[in-house]
Formats: C-alpha cells, structure tokens, sequence
C-alpha cells in the first residue's frame, strides 16, 4: 500500500518544521512542503517548489493526499507600510486561491484541507473571552487581513475535500516562532509587562496545534471555523511572570506603552502584535472533545524549556 501523505503549504517556516517533525515522529505520512526556495529533501520530508500564487506543477504533490494545511504567508512581525501590508494580505489570500484551483483540478483530491487563520480576528477583549459563537470581530487592518483570508478560502467550493480553518494563537513551540525572542528578553531581565500588562495573551503549544491537525483528520465530519487556542488564555503580566519563572530570571524592566512602541519601532515591527488582548477560547472544539495536553502556560512553558 502506498504510504500516506501529508501537504503543507508554506511548511518551511516555524509551524511547518514543527508539524513535520511530529508528524515523522508520531506517524509513518511522508511529508511534502510546498516552498518558494529549493530545499533538500531529508529523512522523509520533501520539499517542492510553488509560488505561492498560481497553480503549477506543484498540483501533483496534492493527488491522493490525506491532508493539506495551508501555512503560508509573509510574516506579520514587520512595519505595517503599504508595501509590507499588500504583501501580508496577498501572499495569504493568493496562497489560498491558489491551492483551491489545484483542488479542483485534482483527480484524487486531499480528504482534509485545513486554512491556518487567525485568532486576532476577534476584538481587543479584557472584559470577557470571545469564542467561535459569541466572540465579536474586531477592526482595523489585522483584522481585515483576517476576514479576507477567511472569505477567500470559504469562497472555494471543494466537494470532495473537507475544509476546516484554523484561527489560530499564538504558537508556543521549540525553536522558533515566538518562545525565540520572549525566552532571549527573559534572560537578559527584559521580559516585564508590556504596557498595562491587561491584555490577554491567548496561545497554543506546538504538540496540541499538532494533536488538533489529527483530531481533525480523524473526526470525518468536522468542518467550518475553529479557534486553535488553549482554553487558559492569560494576561501578559501573567504571561511574562509565569516565562521569568521557569527560565528563572525574576529581575524584570517594566515596558510602558511608549517604551513598547518604541521598541517596536526600533525593530521594525509593530506595538500592536504584544499591546492588543486577545482572549480567545476553543469553546467548539472542547465541545466535541478536543483535550488540550498543555492547558495552562505553565506546563507549556516547561516542556519547552526542558526539552
Ligand atoms: N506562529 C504563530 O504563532 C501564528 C499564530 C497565528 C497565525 N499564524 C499564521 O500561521 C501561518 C504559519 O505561521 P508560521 O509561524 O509558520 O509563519 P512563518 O514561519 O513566517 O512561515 C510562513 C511561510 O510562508 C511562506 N511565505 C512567506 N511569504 C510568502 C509569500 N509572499 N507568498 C507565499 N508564501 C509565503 C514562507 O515559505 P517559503 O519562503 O518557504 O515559501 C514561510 O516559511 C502564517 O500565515 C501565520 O500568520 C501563526
């Protein structure tokens, strides 16, 4: 029998290699990465070229797949000018375009084609937590970043592929994404609260993001839009409290709003990616009994570290 495989569009980057890892450590699916750059393909991993725009060649890597988890798209941490704020938007709805077409024209389409979205799709909450029934959408251009990836994946109609979209926190893994630069301001004593410190930080450890791919894989008749978010979601003075603790540097400079933003602005980045609140919770996928492995911050933190 043919081995099984799993796609991911946009799998060279943080969540990528961290799916792919487990899914080569925990099943026997051989992974194929769509990627703008040539790569080397090793240990069951193997890498074919897209642009991440048009359906090409690449189409083939989608025949008789099991899964596609579309990851791609520029990196939000940068300056919002007009340059970087088309290219944010349209490197996620083109991608998403893109690989509907080939859907399409796929003779043995994927079983599962999972859209990663994003949880900042909700309103700044500190009040109370927005979950996938009750949770208000909020404004400004994230969020429009977010309704418009969401609205062009629900656009694509694939009768024979199941569509699920993730609006998915923050990932909390080994190795990249956000632990890199929050563990690295930890130890040099500069991970205190940021701004008011109020703000929800919502997020999700990389193995639970991987367990939801499969829950989702198993659970045949799920589709639609959830939260991948854990259920204990926390304020960033607890956040950062909880991180000091277990990377066991207590000292901490305090960053005011106008410190944040100009920190920010001195990294080319944006104050609102660490300022905005975010309480997300996965009310849907608790109810259809999703079990989280890393509910609370600190066991995440933990894992993480120690590994
Ligand atoms: N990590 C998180 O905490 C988090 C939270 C919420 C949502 N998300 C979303 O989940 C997705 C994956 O996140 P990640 O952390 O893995 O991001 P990442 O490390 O930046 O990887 C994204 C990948 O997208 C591809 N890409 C970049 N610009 C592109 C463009 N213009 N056109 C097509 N592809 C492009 C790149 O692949 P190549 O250069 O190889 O083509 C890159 O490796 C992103 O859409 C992100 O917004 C992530």
């Amino acid at each position: 029998m043919d081995s099984k495989t799993i796609v991911l569009a946009g799998g060279a980057g943080f969540m990528g290699q961290s799916l792919a890892k487990y899914f080569r450590k925990e099943t026997d699916y051989e992974v194929i990465i769509l990627s703008r750059q040539a790569h080397a393909s090793q240990n069951g991993i193997s890498y074919v070229e897209w642009d991440g725009k048009t359906v090409g060649k690449w189409q083939n890597a989608l025949e008789g797949a099991e899964m596609l988890i579309n990851l791609a798209g520029r990196t939000v941490n940068c300056r919002y000018n007009e340059e970087n704020k088309r290219q944010i938007l349209e490197s996620r709805t083109e991608s998403t375009q893109a690989l509907g077409e080939a859907i399409q024209k796929c003779e043995k389409p994927p079983k599962l084609w999972i859209n990663a979205a994003s949880a900042t799709i909700y309103r700044h909450a500190e009040d109370r937590a927005m979950d996938e029934e009750t949770g208000e959408i909020g404004s400004g251009f994230s969020v429009n970043v977010c309704l418009e990836w969401e609205k062009a994946f629900n656009a694509i109609d694939t009768p024979h592929t199941r569509k699920v979209a993730l609006r998915v926190a923050m990932i909390l893994g080994k190795g990249g994404g956000v632990m890199t630069p929050f563990v690295r301001l930890a130890r040099l004593g500069l991970a205190g609260t940021q701004g008011a410190g109020k703000q929800y930080v919502s997020w999700m450890h990389e193995y639970d993001f991987y367990r939801l791919t499969r829950f989702l894989e198993k659970h045949e008749t799920l589709q639609g839009t959830f939260n991948a978010s854990a259920p204990n979601p926390i304020p960033n003075k607890e956040f950062l409290k909880k991180l000091r603790q277990q990377v066991g540097v207590m000292v901490a400079l305090p960053q005011p709003n106008w410190l944040v933003k100009f920190g920010a602005w001195l990294i080319g980045t944006e104050a609102e990616l660490v300022l905005k609140s975010r309480r997300v919770i996965p009310t849907a996928l608790q109810k259809l009994g999703f079990t989280f492995r890393y509910p609370h911050v600190d066991s995440a933190f933990k894992e993480i570290l120690e590994r």
